[in-house]
């Protein structure tokens, strides 16, 4: 959320915060609650990664079949130790076939050695094979799990792999970090391949009505915005075409039809056609409130290389642009971008505004707080950069331990709800960082306020909800709050998104998945669907594997 409203992005980590988690973000927040507890299980963990193999000691005189079978898995272990991997596998297939009915528990474990000789023998489908008939045997079998888990990373099965590492986590209660972070590559691998997927046959989605005006509002200095805001021009005669109508249509809030309005201007005669540019950069904003990211791209990339636009019209697509890279992680070209606006405009106030959000996304706060500096010097009436201009210097000074500065931003924060006592983000924002100082009734204050002033913007009744979340330690209210949200505004997805989250903490599985298939299809770049498709898979996943190993009482007591 927020990376592309120009509202300063609602980090992740604060959700994990707010629901109490720590800790291997990524993963989704939901079962890192009780990391801390638990501690005593840590030796048996330690024990999966180093140990391969099962040993027992045995007496060879008269042995019973099943001792048989234990002595000639013992002798296989002996050749496994010394590097004999065929030997031991000639050990382990006697062992298998002289292993008596009814032990189960021993044949698993021949089965699991095994796995493990041909595990160093790089053949990985037989790993595969062995570690199922040792799992048939004993379906907990942690070791057996995660050697499975190992093989099918290595043949980049991530659903499997996933499964499987699922259950080792479950088993081991989120204990182990090995696992933990094999889970959470399967995640990243699994969310990127189905984001990449869905991008190819999803139908775009226009985002919300009051996101788009928010978008619009972030730039303070882009003629076409200011140009579509002017209502004092006639709009000429007859039926309105191309871009007048589109001007229309943006002051009916009519959005859909605005990208058709745009393309009947630039489609049109150029002898005809007076609004190219501004048609393009309005066609372009309206991609990506689509998430149409690459026809977003090639307007903008018409504007930037025309040299009879309007310079202001140029920078404001040379941001946006900025902006769109920043989307797709590619933050070299982004910040280039960025150089280059601020080149052209060194006057234009929106250049650092939106550069210094992605400094603070990025955490590198020193050039957030410069560029918030400058944004306000040149526009010290732009609200939102003022206020997000108190939240740079706030992470600034928590940054460098500066409790003067810290004293300072808080009353600069209060001054700041005073002279834009209409701007909802400055309370927000504000609440915010009182909820992190743990100052929670003041927090909450402000965001009743924030929602008196915007009562259509969902975003903020989610910030509540985590709010009391962290506040009350309850889920109810919280809860509560959050499906008011999603009533609200039913292409929310930050509300969808956070709901899940806690329906997962919850144990509510079923509910989560639903939220964030919800989340899904309102996602408009491929990082965030990615990003939603792991947290699902991880709940999809989890929801398997309970059942699948009857853990269905364990995950409530971790769910309580
Ligand atoms: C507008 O022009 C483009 C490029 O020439 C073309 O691909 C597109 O189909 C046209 N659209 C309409 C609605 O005429
Ligand atoms: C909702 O309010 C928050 C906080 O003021 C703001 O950052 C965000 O951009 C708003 N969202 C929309 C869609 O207007």
């Amino acid at each position: 959320m927020g990376e592309s409203t120009g509202s300063l992005p609602f980090p992740r980590w604060q959700i994990a915060v707010a629901l109490g988690a720590t800790g291997v973000v990524g993963l989704g927040y939901w079962y890192l609650r009780q990391q801390s507890t638990q501690s005593k299980r840590n030796a048996l963990i330690n024990n999966i990664n180093s140990v391969s193999i099962e040993d027992v000691q045995q007496d060879p005189v008269d042995e019973s079949p099943l001792q048989k079978a234990q002595r000639l898995k013992n002798e296989g272990n002996l050749h496994f130790k010394k590097g004999h991997y065929k030997e031991a596998i000639d050990m382990y297939n006697k062992a298998i076939s002289e292993c008596p009915e009814g032990s189960d528990s021993d044949l698993s474990t021949f089965y699991q050695n095994r796995a493990a000789a041909h595990e160093q023998l790089k053949e990985w489908e037989i790993v595969i094979e062995d570690c199922s008939s040792a799992l048939k045997l004993n379906v907990k079998y942690e070791k057996a799990l995660y050697r499975r888990a190992k093989a099918y990373e290595i043949l980049k099965d991530w659903e499997n792999c996933l499964d499987d590492i699922t259950a080792v986590c479950l088993i081991q209660g989120f204990q182990n970090q090995n696992a933990l972070q094999m889970a959470d590559r399967a995640l990243k691998e699994l969310g990127k391949k189905r984001a990449s997927d869905a991008m190819k046959t999803r139908q775009p989605q226009l985002a919300s009505k009051q996101f788009i005006k928010t978008y619009f509002t972030s730039f303070s200095q882009d003629p076409v915005y200011k140009f579509l805001m002017k209502t004092d021009e006639p709009m000429g005669e007859g039926e309105l075409k191309g871009f007048l109508k589109a001007k229309m249509l943006f002051a009916t809030e009519k959005f859909d039809d605005i990208i058709a309005a745009c393309t009947e201007e630039i489609n049109s005669s150029e002898s005809e056609s007076k609004y190219i540019f501004e048609s393009l950069s309005l066609r372009s904003a309206f991609y990506m409130l689509c998430g149409r990211q690459q026809d977003a791209l090639d307007d903008m990339n018409t504007i930037i290389n025309s040299n009879d636009v309007d310079e202001k019209i140029k920078i404001n697509s040379i941001i946006k642009r900025a902006s769109l890279y920043m989307q797709r992680g590619d933050i070299e070209t982004s910040l280039a971008d960025f150089q280059k606006a601020a080149e052209l405009g060194p006057e234009i106030a929106d250049v650092y505004h939106h550069r210094g959000q992605i400094y603070l996304l990025m955490e590198r706060n020193n050039e957030a707080r410069d560029d918030f500096d400058k944004a306000v010097k040149l526009n010290p009436n732009f609200a939102i950069a003022v206020v997000q201009k108190c939240y740079a210097y706030y992470r600034f000074a928590l940054m460098s331990q500066d409790i003067e500065l810290l004293m300072k931003v808080m009353e600069d924060f209060r001054k700041c709800t005073e002279k834009f006592n209409t701007c909802s983000e400055a309370y927000v924002l504000y609440g915010q960082v009182l909820a992190e100082r743990q100052e929670y009734e003041q927090a909450d204050a402000l965001y009743v306020k924030a929602i008196e002033l915007e009562p259509k913007n969902a975003t903020i009744l989610v910030h509540r909800g985590l709010l009391h979340l962290q506040w009350k330690g309850t889920v109810e209210s919280a809860i509560d709050l959050m499906k008011q949200a999603v009533k609200l505004d039913n292409k929310c997805e930050f509300a969808y998104e956070t709901l899940a989250t806690v329906e997962v903490q919850r144990g509510n599985l079923v509910i989560a998945i639903d939220l964030f298939n919800n989340a899904i299809n309102l996602a408009r770049t491929e990082t965030e669907m990615s990003h939603l498709y792991s947290l699902r898979d991880a709940a999809v996943s989890q929801l398997k594997v309970t059942t699948r190993l009857g853990l269905g009482q364990m995950l409530n007591k971790m769910g309580a």
